[in-house]
């Protein structure tokens, strides 16, 4: 018995390939034959299949061409190379286009798009929901039993928004669903404001960029209207695929903290979480910042499922669209590929097999370059991924166990850059979890990334930076997990509105009598923006109970907060709050909460997270790490796995860790410090 989740169940060990595109080279039966001797000596054994075939699938209305995509699936079974069929929505044949305009996007100025590129059509269309769902059948039909198949890649990094009749029709269905009457709507939209009262729901349209775009619940609503809409259109997609056999599971790419849609909603249409990541190494002299901002994407893939999840994409060497596309320095190819294993993926894919002769993408980075084999640097480093992967086979499936986990949110990060104050010049939101987020990551905790909507019980500590926006029933589930003996976090410009973008009154955070400001035991009375250019002191005192002390600086925004039960741990030692509380404990309950009233940099909340776990019992997998190591560890009922990664161009010095330990690729035993080399990673396991 063991309890490792294969999210592709036809598969059991780690998969590694790319996205392959044979309906380019149809005229080249020896190209087609070349690749999969390539594809064998890459040790690769998936190719995502059909992501932009339609036009070769069905070259004229109702004329379905499949033979060559036969051909295609058959070699690559004979091969044992499995496959991941796309539905093939992302782009469309030009006769569509061209017969059907409805299926063309109009965008925010309400002008409607001509036919090209791609991810562009509209996800109301009548006519495209007809063709996608003909198509769809016919794939499944023809496809969903072949032995090579193992899961769907449903259209292509679903984005964007249409503003033609359709949608806005089905914008006012939405809304007239949500709010029941228009009285009701105009209060909690507050639309009195600015004369804005709406007296019919004609009146009411799409965010432009001239026009309609003062009433910010509107504009919160379209977005949420948008996510539910691509969700639906989603669905659409899959159900003909599903009627046809329930068994293949299906994904679709996402793409890191993606603007457009609250993918917490979107993963739910789907059963198993894949994405995309292009990560710019090499950019700013500090990969060490870069590799935990990807860590912490990986961790929001996988806890949007709570299962292993997939990296559909990354480059084999360079992309052709970052402002300055960089190699990777050598070894780097590995570290970034094992660091999506490490933080929860059962696979390493690629953009692209082979580079494209022609058009946009003829010189983004492929494993096969127009030289046309694999003996090149890009060939063996790939190829050196799946020798990897082949050793540490058996950490498929296995799980990541967090007692930590940091809240980013959707609609809070939407609300709170439309909030027109209170710095224009930038939340940083993102910038701003990931900060926290590294105080955890730095020890090597694994870490779940959740939005206020999760389930907060199994969680040892929870941190929400900037929860601007609070659902109902939230700040009662925060007053319960603290009450329950949970340590919980939370920092300045939190507890402001509602879901409806209504602020609260009484009193932040979260207003008078509210659950919050009895947790927190504070009241926040006012907020002060700093210029980039600014920074202000604060002091903890040598006898914190933190167990570290001295000056830090803020930076960006600070909080005039007064105690109410809480007791003040750091204080402003100058500016206009100087005096007043920064860092505040309360204990409540059998759990604490503390509030941090401005934002603290990288190296305070290092000391701080380091603090609260130890305090607190989180454990980790090695006491101390030096600077530049990223540890993480995956395990099921038998055995542990730990992920050692250097983000730093020197060797690096990782004290012996307690237990058993083998590497997991040699199986050498672990006995001593473990030198770890420029850019290397090291995989060593334990048996439970
Ligand atoms: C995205 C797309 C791919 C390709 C890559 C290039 O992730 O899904 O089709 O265009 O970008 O990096
Ligand atoms: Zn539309």
């Amino acid at each position: 018995m063991n309890n490792k989740k294969h999210v592709i169940p036809k598969i059991k060990g780690l998969l590694h390939g790319a996205d392959y595109n044979p309906e380019q080279w149809l005229d080249r039966p020896d190209i087609l034959e070349k690749d999969i001797e390539l594809m064998k000596q890459t040790q690769c054994n998936v190719m995502s299949v059909g992501i932009f075939s339609w036009s070769a699938i069905e070259p004229a209305e109702g004329e379905f061409q499949f033979e060559w995509l036969d051909k295609v699936l058959d070699n690559l079974l004979a091969n044992d190379i499995s496959v991941f069929l796309a539905t093939p929505s992302g782009a469309r044949p030009a006769w569509l286009s061209q017969r059907y305009p409805d299926v063309l996007r109009v965008n925010s100025s309400r002008v409607k798009q001509l036919h090209g590129e791609r991810h562009n059509h509209c996800y109301s269309s009548p006519n495209y929901r007809k063709k996608v769902a003909i198509m769809n059948a016919k794939l499944a039909e023809r496809y969903s039993q072949h032995p090579a198949v193992i899961g769907w890649h449903v259209s292509n990094e679903y984005g964007g928004d249409c503003h033609c009749d359709y949608c806005q029709e089905e914008f006012r269905l939405w809304l007239k669903n949500k709010y029941g009457s228009l009285e009701n709507l105009n209060k909690l939209w507050w639309s009195a404001f600015w004369s804005h009262t709406y007296t019919s729901w004609e009146q009411i349209e799409s965010p432009s960029p001239i026009g309609e775009n003062s009433v910010h619940a509107l504009k919160l609503d379209w977005k949420r209207f948008c996510t539910d809409r691509v969700s639906n259109f989603c669905e659409h997609e899959i159900a003909p695929l599903k009627r046809i056999n329930p068994e293949l599971p299906t994904t679709a790419n996402f793409m890191e903290y993606f603007y457009d849609y609250n993918y917490w909603e979107l993963a739910k249409s789907i059963d198993v979480v894949s994405w995309d990541s292009y990560p710019l190494w090499h950019r700013d002299n500090d990969e060490v910042a870069l590799a935990c901002y990807t860590g912490m994407y990986h961790d929001l893939m996988r806890t949007l499922k709570n299962q292993p999840f997939l990296l559909m994409e990354s480059t084999p060497s360079q992309t052709n669209w970052q402002p300055i596309t960089k190699l990777k320095k050598d070894g780097v190819h590995l570290l970034s590929s094992l660091q999506a294993i490490a933080h929860g993926s059962d696979s390493v894919q690629y953009f692209q097999w082979r580079k494209s002769r022609g058009s946009v993408e003829k010189f983004h980075g492929a494993v096969i370059d127009h030289v046309g084999h694999a003996d090149t640097r890009t060939g063996r480093e790939v190829t050196a991924v799946g020798e990897y992967l082949k050793q540490i086979n058996d950490v498929a499936g296995t799980a990541t166990k967090a007692e930590v986990a940091i809240i980013f949110d959707w609609e809070n990060r939407w609300a709170m850059d439309d909030a027109s104050g209170p710095r224009n010049e930038g939340m940083q939101y993102e910038q701003t979890v990931c900060d926290h987020y590294r105080g955890f990551w730095r020890q090597g905790i694994n870490c779940d990334i959740i939005e206020q909507l999760c389930d907060f019980m199994p969680y040892k500590v929870i941190v929400a930076p900037m929860l601007y926006l609070i659902k109902p029933g939230v700040a009662e589930r925060f007053e319960e997990f603290v009450k329950q003996g949970g340590t919980l976090i939370a920092t300045y410009w939190s507890g402001i509105v509602d879901q409806n973008d209504l602020c609260f009154l009484g009193g932040f955070p979260g207003g008078a009598n509210s659950p919050l400001r009895r947790t927190f035991g504070i009241w926040a009375e006012e907020i002060d923006s700093l210029y980039d250019h600014e920074s202000v002191k604060f002091e903890l005192e040598n006898d914190s109970e933190l167990g570290f002390s001295g000056e830090f600086n803020i930076k960006h925004l600070m909080e005039h907060i007064h105690l109410e039960s809480a007791e003040a741990i750091a204080y402003y030692r100058e500016n206009l709050f100087d005096g007043c509380p920064v860092i505040t404990k309360n204990e409540f309950g059998n759990g604490v909460a503390y509030y941090i009233a401005a934002r603290t940099d990288v190296e305070f909340n290092e000391s701080f997270y380091s603090s609260i776990a130890e305090k607190y019992g989180i454990s980790k997998p090695v006491e101390n790490i030096p600077e530049g190591l990223s540890l993480t560890t995956r395990e099921d009922e038998q055995s542990r796995y730990l992920f050692i990664m250097n983000f730093l161009n020197e060797n690096r010095e990782l004290e012996c860790p307690l237990g058993d330990w083998v590497n997991a690729c040699t199986g050498d035993e672990v006995k001593n410090n473990i030198v770890v080399a420029p850019y290397q990673v090291i995989v060593i396991k334990n048996n439970k």
